[in-house]
């Protein structure tokens, strides 16, 4: 499989994993190797790999995603709340292993090249160790669904993680079925993909057209005639520049 196709079949997956299929040793440990090889803040490296198999501890942690989802649940207005109500969001007990991926953003030192005026870049490295290894898990046959729902101290306290290290991951892993064309939540009309050109913006220092400000300030509504003649279908993206 080449990168474009990984990357284009790549999906976030929370059903369809087959529980009795475990994850070969050889095959994690690629997938680790390439998460570790991504790019990072000054050499920095600052992400760490919890291979998480204990049923009890993952059980405790599927416990604190379940409380947090129903408070979220709460917030919803009723049309979104029944809507949710269908949604799979984790699949922490469905997979055989789960991965918390970390970022201590004091690894490298207070020297660390490129981090002193950007210390959210220690952040960014052990993300972009995330997409690395969730790329390198979709050329292996292997899904992916990333559970954010969890308070991070919450989570870093169940995981016994010390103060200064930051959950920056949590990840269900483990064999599928299939792989969808298209994301669930597209799929399911949560939300709608946006189309490459509302996200590019040529010439950013420019004049009058300049995108920077209309990221700023365009809406539909104000400036119909930068709005595209299609969009996808779904619903409309709840915030952000839309056309
Ligand atoms: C930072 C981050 C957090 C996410 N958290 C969740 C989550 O808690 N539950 C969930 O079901 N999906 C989660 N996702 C997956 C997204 O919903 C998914 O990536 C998006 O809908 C696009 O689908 P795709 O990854 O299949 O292309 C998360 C993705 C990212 C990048």
């Amino acid at each position: 499989m080449d990168a474009y196709a990984a990357i284009h079949s790549r999906r976030d997956v929370r059903s369809g994993f087959l529980p009795d299929v475990p994850v070969a040793d050889d095959v994690l440990t690629r997938v680790l190797e390439a998460a570790h090889a991504a790019p990072s803040v000054g050499l920095s490296q600052p992400w760490d790999f919890l291979v998480l198999r204990d049923r009890d501890l993952r059980q405790r942690v599927h416990a604190h995603v379940a409380a947090e989802r129903a408070a979220y649940a709460a917030e919803l207005p009723a049309a979104r709340a029944a809507a949710f109500r269908e949604l799979k969001v984790e699949a922490i007990l469905d997979t055989p292993l789960n991965i918390a991926v970390t970022c201590d953003p004091t690894r490298g030192g207070r020297h660390t090249l490129g981090r002193r005026t950007q210390p959210r870049t220690a952040g960014y490295s052990a993300a972009a160790a995330v997409q690395n290894l969730w790329l390198a898990a979709r050329a292996e046959g292997l899904g992916v669904g990333w559970v954010s729902f969890a308070d991070e101290r919450g989570l870093a306290a169940l995981l016994g993680l010390p103060a200064h290290l930051e959950v920056v991951a949590y990840l269900c892993v483990g064999h599928v079925a299939e792989f969808r064309p298209e994301p669930e939540l597209a799929t399911a009309g949560w939300a709608a993909r946006r189309p490459l050109r509302w996200a590019v913006h040529h010439d950013a220092t420019g004049g009058g057209r300049c995108p920077a400000r209309s990221l700023r300030t365009c809406s539909p509504r104000r400036s119909p005639r930068s709005r595209p003649r299609t969009r996808p279908r779904g619903p409309r993206p709840s915030s952000g520049w839309t056309g």
